[in-house]
């Protein structure tokens, strides 16, 4: 009987073996109970995957969502509609004072963005305007007598083919580009209405330098 110790551990490692195939198979994926010394728990633990659906409520994905609604820390949603510019224009105030740090980051986020349709100085002469409608001036009678708000408004919601820029832009930057704008139009001549009539008079101001 020199054989029997021997079947023996065999028959033992092919039970250990099934034991452990057995584990993998398991049960299936979810909530087991936690058994003292239950091996399942190993491969299957009470835990989320991520790309899995959610155990609780069967979302189809465990990852955590934010609430609706939820707002991040100095995120402020835009309440204005996009024909809402007027009222923008009455009800926001700019709250960035035109100090030189705030003028040269207005500056930079417009040479970023608006400058590829609006061109360098606001005149609508953007390199893109070779291929998408050309602005008009910036410098327009008009847009000068806009409240801040207004411009605000524009970079937030767009106007007819100018898409919104809120999401490139937080309030900072708009606020800060507006302030760019009034210095570009202190330093231009007034430019045309292109809706007007000829009438308008251009009273062309004295530029007083370069100022960008
Ligand atoms: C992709 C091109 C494009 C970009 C980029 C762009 N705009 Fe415009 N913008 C336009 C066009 C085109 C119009 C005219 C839309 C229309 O037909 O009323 C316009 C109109 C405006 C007006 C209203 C002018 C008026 O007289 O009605 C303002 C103000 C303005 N843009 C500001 C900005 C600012 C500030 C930025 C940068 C944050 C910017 N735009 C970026 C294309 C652009």
């Amino acid at each position: 009987m020199r054989n029997r110790p021997r079947a023996f551990t065999l028959a033992a490692l092919a039970a250990a073996a099934l034991l452990t195939a057995g584990c993998d198979l398991g049960l299936p994926a979810g909530r087991t109970p936690h058994r003292e010394g239950n091996r399942l728990d190993m491969g299957d633990q009470p835990k989320l995957k991520p790309q899995r659906e959610d155990i609780f409520g069967s979302r189809p994905t465990g990852l955590m969502e934010p609430q609706p609604g939820t707002v991040a820390i100095d995120e402020y949603p835009y309440p204005y509609a996009q024909a809402e510019g007027a009222l923008a224009g009455a009800e926001l105030a700019n709250p960035l004072a035109p100090d030189p740090a705030i003028l040269a980051h207005g500056k930079f986020v417009y040479e970023q963005i608006c400058i590829t349709c609006h061109g360098a100085r606001g005149d609508g002469d953007g390199l893109l305007t070779a291929l998408f409608p050309r602005p008009p001036s910036l410098h327009t009678q008009r847009v000068r007598d806009w409240p801040d708000g207004e411009i605000f408004h524009r970079e937030m919601r767009g106007q007819a083919s100018m898409p919104s820029h809120a999401r490139q832009l937080d309030a900072r930057d708009a606020w800060a580009v507006v302030l760019h704008l009034r210095q570009l139009q202190e330093s231009s001549p007034v430019a045309p209405d292109p809706n007007a009539p000829p009438a308008a008079p251009a009273a062309a101001e004295d530029a007083p330098g370069e100022s960008s």
